[in-house]
């Protein structure tokens, strides 16, 4: 990856970290001869096909096609931009990082600038809301029990009941009008030109976990509709892989080992206020995978709160099967109708909030008294609706003793037999691709040539079979583009007598999928022994020319097609005696 960071120092790092060690600080790890496995962390799978390698210090998941050294990884399952990754690794390996300047607008990169334009932002409606303009709105967030420290604490604003108002502001300051579209603060109008796209409405930047301003939901001062505008998905901004308040709320989360989970701005603002400070909001969505992920970072345990209820239940219910799929230990605390957890706090105090939390069931025990509530579990048609809704969730524990502990409970409670059960759960299909992760996050795997990356492969075990390749093959003869590119850093490489590994060679490539065919060609299982390597790479340099040739006669027949088809006779006897030359030379 080409930066202001010099590659020997990128390898530096490198060579110092140990990925194996990296990783399992993150996800478990189980040996597997000479490397590591585990259930791949960037896609939905029950089998283990994400692998390390302690030996080439990279990682590889045959399942979606993931794969790099430890910036990558860094980059992929923290969210970290490159020169953060290369930050981390620094500091853990003890190794000094130049200092740069800093980089200048133009230079900086799309989403620095977007976290600085929502920056500015911010502050304009956090000036606006402790002027002469925001008074109405101040008072109403003051009557909510808001407090002046809370409301510096979280940065909120308003946005004045103007069309132009912070579009002029920023123009005042030449920030360019398109970068300010992107960061969703304000619309094109038909008629040519911009407008805000917050108005006479309070402000709650959202922030990333580092506390970067991501993204704003704006609410109205009275009962008109929508309540809320928010923005929209942006290049630094997704809804639902961010947890309002999580970058506030992720240190007490990590130390009291466990997260609440509230769905408004509001049912955050105001517990937090009053003392329980491990909690975070999902602003009003289904919980994904990504953000099940992102607590799972600082805890395994959740409480969940809920509207009791309320029409919706059962549905809120089954997207908290999403923190079963992820091993996560979720209970749920319901509150009384219509009271959320902001009023709840106002109403009853912390303390009980508290208490209310310190109470809340699991979530087999909550969902199996909703359902009773729902059906009746004397009934067989009752016991049929309750247990398929509770298998459903059942099916989703991934431990088998854990599972078969809940399969007997749910039999006890329902009174139905035990193998019923087995049966009727062994029915459910597993879901490849529950909701939150979209088919779409499982790539494809190449299709490149083996015969390709075997070469690279022994070529990257092997430095001294380079020169003796690059005899009979030039990068061109490649026939897949990454590939040839690969081949071609090799012979530039070597030249200036350089020696890498693959975890550094990627380093030099931004894209996905070079380094991803790099990390699947180490990974092949087939190595050819000493006594048949040499055939080995005799047969597959004469296949690469091969299908060279191949690829040549087949451009070249569709070029003389086209010559006799537009009569251009000097062109196609040029060409057909490249044809007959390419024939002969074999
Ligand atoms: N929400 C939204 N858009 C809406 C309504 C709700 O994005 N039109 C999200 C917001 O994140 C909101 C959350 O869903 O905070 C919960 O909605 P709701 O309970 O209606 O709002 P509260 O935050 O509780 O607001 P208030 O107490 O001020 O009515
Ligand atoms: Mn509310």
């Amino acid at each position: 990856m080409p930066g202001l960071i010099p590659d020997n120092l990128l390898e530096d790092i490198l060579n110092r970290v140990d990925i194996v060690e990296l990783i399992s600080g993150f996800i478990p790890l189980k040996r597997s001869g000479r490397n590591f496995k585990a259930c791949c962390p960037f896609h939905q799978e029950k089998t283990a096909s994400f692998m390390v390698s302690p030996d080439r210090q990279i990682y590889h998941c045959f399942g979606c096609g993931e794969s790099g050294n430890a910036f990558k990884f860094l980059m992929k399952y923290e969210r970290l931009e490159f020169p953060e990754a290369v930050e981390f690794l620094a500091s853990r390996a003890g190794v000094e990082l130049p200092r740069f300047e800093r980089q200048n607008d133009a230079a900086a990169g799309l989403t620095t600038q977007l976290y600085r334009i929502n920056e500015l932002a911010a502050d304009f409606y956090e000036g606006i809301l402790n002027s002469n303009e925001g008074i109405r709105a101040k008072n109403y967030l003051l009557k909510r029990g808001i407090t002046l420290e809370t409301i510096k604490n979280f940065k909120l604003g308003f946005a004045p009941e103007r069309w132009d108002g912070l579009i002029n502001h920023l123009r005042q300051k030449e920030i360019n009008l398109s970068l300010i579209e992107k960061a969703g603060l304000i619309l094109a109008k038909d008629s040519g030109g911009y407008y805000d796209r917050f108005r006479n409405r309070i402000i709650f930047p959202i922030f990333d976990i580092k506390s970067r301003p991501i993204g704003f939901g704006a609410r109205v001062l009275d009962d008109s509709l929508p309540k809320y505008v928010n923005s929209p998905e942006t290049p630094v901004y997704t809804k639902g892989k961010n947890l309002y308040g999580l970058n506030f709320a992720k240190d007490s989360i990590r130390d009291s080992d466990c997260a609440v989970i509230v769905e408004g701005y509001l049912d955050f603002i105001v517990p937090f206020q009053s003392g329980i400070k491990n909690i975070a909001a999902s602003q009003g969505t289904a919980l994904t995978t990504d953000q099940a992920r992102l607590l799972k970072r600082y805890t395994h345990d959740v409480v969940v709160l809920f509207d009791g209820d309320s029409a919706g239940e059962l549905a809120a219910l089954r997207s908290l099967d999403i923190f079963i799929e992820e091993e996560m230990n979720v209970r749920v605390a319901g509150l009384p109708k219509g009271v959320d957890p902001d009023s709840y706090v106002r109403i009853h105090g912390a303390q009980e909030f508290k208490t209310k939390i310190e109470k809340a069931q699991s979530l087999f025990d909550y969902k199996l008294a909703v359902l009773k509530g729902r059906f009746d579990c004397r009934d067989v048609q009752g016991k049929v609706k309750i247990s398929a809704s509770m298998l459903e969730t059942i099916n989703k524990i991934k431990n088998a003793v854990l599972r078969s502990e809940y399969i007997k409970k749910l039999s006890q409670e329902l009174d139905v037999n035990e193998g019923a059960l087995l049966q009727e759960v062994s029915k459910i299909k597993p879901e490849r691709f529950p909701s939150g992760i979209t088919v779409n996050a499982v790539k494809k795997i190449s299709n490149i040539s083996p015969v390709e990356k075997l070469l690279i492969k022994l070529m990257l075990e092997e430095s001294e079979l380079i020169s003796r390749i690059r005899e009979h093959l030039d990068p061109q003869d490649f026939k897949d583009e990454h590939a040839s590119r690969i081949v071609s850093l090799m012979f530039d490489l070597a030249d200036q007598g350089k020696e890498i590994g693959p975890h550094v060679l990627i380093n030099h490539f931004a894209e996905d999928d070079v380094s991803r065919l790099v990390c699947e060609s180490m990974f092949m299982p087939e190595s050819p022994s000493e006594e048949h390597k040499e055939k080995v790479i005799v047969d597959c340099i004469k296949r690469i020319k091969e299908e060279r040739v191949r690829l040549k006669k087949q451009v070249l027949h569709d070029q003389i097609k086209v010559a006799q088809g537009l009569g251009d006779e000097e062109k196609l006897n040029r060409l057909i005696e490249e044809f007959h030359a390419l024939i002969k030379k074999r």
